[in-house]
């Protein structure tokens, strides 16, 4: 077996996303360059109980080059049983979300809210990888607020566990996405620990894709955001940055609705499932915007304004509901697409990123 660290070294890690790491927009991605990419959130409790919404989140398509599955859950029998399970039906990693920031979870000790425990971390990582031969992984926060920063900690426990590497998001769960992604406490982690380390935040050109990876001294970055909004980013972390015409943007929008066809169906259930994803991953895709005149780029954490240079670049970047609706309409019937005939603008749906991540 490939030692992680190989497998790693140098990777774009495509993150855990609830909704956004579909299978179909999986499937996208690796066509794009990715090469490791991984589920969204999956309850083990949910597993166990049998739910097939929860099944279907592990499923990997077949050709899926290094699929890992994420799994929550703060029970160390419980998430054994679970890493089992999934290692059983394809998963190449198991990875335990230490970072999950929503009410709902971490009033149920889930998610950052199991972070604050590093002794029970490390049971639950001693306990997974007793259960299975494939790598087991811990995605963390750097802690619970600015008071409570324990990502050292936590680190370490998982390591003691076992854990065979480590993603640090470098933002606190109190923070949520209000800050920017603290690149020194991730590389401060990198420094101290023995197992590979991949950082996450904020990375959305490929020169910052390379510019982290040789400064952090980490094996591997990850990108939630920056994925969702430019699912070429693999591909920019391979060949350099890309400015994609409206045209090629459209192009790589109608592959995800191919893909989503393959996976969800042509049918009337299927299309109105792929509609809704669709009006999802809009809300993601109309945020693109190019790299600026310049030479200098927008950044992550701060909406970037900029003039469209053509009108269909001009309806990509629309952010209101009849825009998307169109848009949506148009992509799922291959139709083509004149900005002409678009409606009229309303007032633009503010993409909170704290609500996408609740899924
Ligand atoms: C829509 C969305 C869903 C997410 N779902 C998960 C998840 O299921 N598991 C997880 O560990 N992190 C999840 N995250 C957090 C990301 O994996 C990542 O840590 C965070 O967004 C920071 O990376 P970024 O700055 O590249 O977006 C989610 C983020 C977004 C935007």
């Amino acid at each position: 077996m490939t030692a992680l660290r190989d497998t790693l070294q140098g990777a774009l890690v495509l993150a855990p996303m609830t909704k956004g790491s579909n299978l179909p927009y999986r499937r996208l991605c690796q066509e794009l360059g990715a090469r490791i990419t991984m589920s969204e959130m999956t309850v083990a409790r949910r597993l166990k109980q049998n739910r097939r919404s929860e099944f279907a989140l592990i499923r990997r398509f077949p050709d899926e080059r290094f699929f890992a599955v994420q799994l929550a859950g703060n029970n160390p029998d419980e998430m054994a049983w679970a890493a089992e399970l999934v290692a059983s039906r394809g998963a190449d990693l198991v990875d335990v979300n230490l970072g999950c920031p929503i009410d709902y979870f971490t009033r149920r000790g889930l998610g950052a809210a199991l972070a604050r425990e590093p002794r029970r971390v490390r049971r639950i990582v001693e306990a997974m990888k007793k259960a299975v031969a494939v790598p087991v992984t811990v995605k963390i926060r750097l802690g619970w607020n600015d008071e409570h920063l324990n990502y050292l900690d936590v680190a370490r426990a998982a390591v003691d566990g076992g854990a065979d590497a480590i993603t640090v998001h470098g933002r606190t769960r109190a923070a949520r996405y209000k800050t920017s992604a603290n690149w020194t406490a991730i590389t401060e982690v990198a420094a101290a620990l023995p197992a590979p380390v991949v950082g996450n935040g904020d990375l959305l050109f490929g020169h910052e894709v390379r510019d982290r990876l040789a400064s952090s001294g980490c094996t591997a970055v990850m990108s939630a955001r920056g994925t969702l909004i430019k699912p070429w980013l693999f591909r920019e972390a391979l060949e350099g940055d890309l400015d994609l015409s409206a045209e090629d943007r459209v192009a790589l929008y109608r592959r995800y609705v191919e893909l989503a066809k393959e996976h969800w169906g042509d049918d009337e259930h299927g299309l109105a499932r792929i509609r809704e994803f669709l009006l999802w991953h809009l809300g993601f895709w109309c945020r693109y915007a190019p790299p600026r005149a310049d030479g200098t780029f927008p950044v992550m954490q701060q909406r970037e304004t900029w003039t469209p240079r053509s009108p269909l670049e001009a309806l990509l970047a629309r952010a209101d509901e009849p825009a998307h609706a169109f848009l949506a309409d148009r992509l799922l019937t291959a139709d083509a697409i004149e900005p002409a005939d678009a409606p009229p603008p309303s007032a633009a749906r503010e993409i909170d990123d704290d609500a996408a991540e609740a899924g």
